[in-house]
């Protein structure tokens, strides 16, 4: 079965960080690293908090714990607070053992001039850890995983790309207004994530039901860049009542 509904999005962020969890130390037990892609928005956070009482109260560590992030917007500074490197940090990265230069998020500071070849770098870094063991999404209303608009390709890489216009209207009000939004931003690919081995896609409440109808039940199309998961083998929709009521 690929889609698990819960009743809200409380027990199911519970069974995705216990997956998380089992997953770290089942790595851990081998002496290997586990590679997680991770995610920002609203729709991990509560997995994100869940990770964090697992340490506080339970030990888990994430020593042997490297982490990948899908996006951010471009250009974007690190302080900035609407940056992901700041949201990565204050919902999780500042509560629990990581180290440091284990930590990968797309540089929203890169010169223009070095973008190309900094997403090469960051795809080849992917690969280096042995590809990524299990990728945390989110979608957006345009049918985005990462920053994937509509028209992204199955084959492509982590590369720059021009936000969709609904992405920016749904960002606006974070940034306090559609023209404070970033025009761009650098995500991983398609590809990059099919490539990992498992894929947890999050999505919460009605303003995201008729998205996941399309990426679930529609026809695999590049207007709709989730759809492409339809074709990767391991990955679960984890939805509550609301985002699955319109699934038939
Ligand atoms: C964020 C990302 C985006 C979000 C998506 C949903 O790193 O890659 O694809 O997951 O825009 O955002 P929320 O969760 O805020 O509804």
């Amino acid at each position: 079965k690929h889609n698990v509904i819960f009743s809200n999005s409380k027990e199911g962020s519970i069974k995705v960080a216990r997956e998380i969890a089992d997953l770290i130390i089942s790595k851990k037990t081998k002496g290997k690293l586990c590679v997680l892609g991770l995610a920002t928005g609203s729709s991990p956070v509560k997995v994100y908090e869940e990770l964090v009482r697992m340490h506080k109260e339970e030990g888990l560590s994430f020593k042997n714990v490297v982490t990948f992030n899908l996006d951010e917007y471009y250009p974007m500074t690190k302080e900035n607070i609407q940056s992901y490197y700041y949201f990565m940090h204050q919902h999780l990265f500042d509560h629990i053992d990581i180290l440091p230069e284990n930590i990968n998020i797309p540089d929203g500071t890169v010169s223009v001039d070095d973008l190309h070849q900094y997403c090469i770098d960051y795809e080849n870094a992917i690969d280096q850890k042995g590809g990524i063991d299990l990728q945390l999404l989110g979608i957006g209303r345009t049918g985005h995983i990462g920053f994937n608009e509509p028209g992204s390709h199955f084959n492509s890489e982590t590369r720059s790309i021009i936000l969709d216009s609904i992405t920016r209207f749904d960002a606006a009000p974070s940034f306090l207004g559609i023209e404070n939004v970033p025009k761009k931003a650098i995500t991983m690919g398609i590809k990059t994530v099919r490539k990992a081995k498992r894929i947890i896609l999050l999505a919460w409440g009605q303003n995201k039901s008729s998205i996941i109808k399309s990426t679930i039940e529609g026809e695999i199309s590049s207007k709709v860049p989730a759809t492409y998961l339809q074709r990767h083998n391991s990955t679960t929709f984890i939805l509550d009542i609301e985002a699955a009521s319109e699934l038939t």
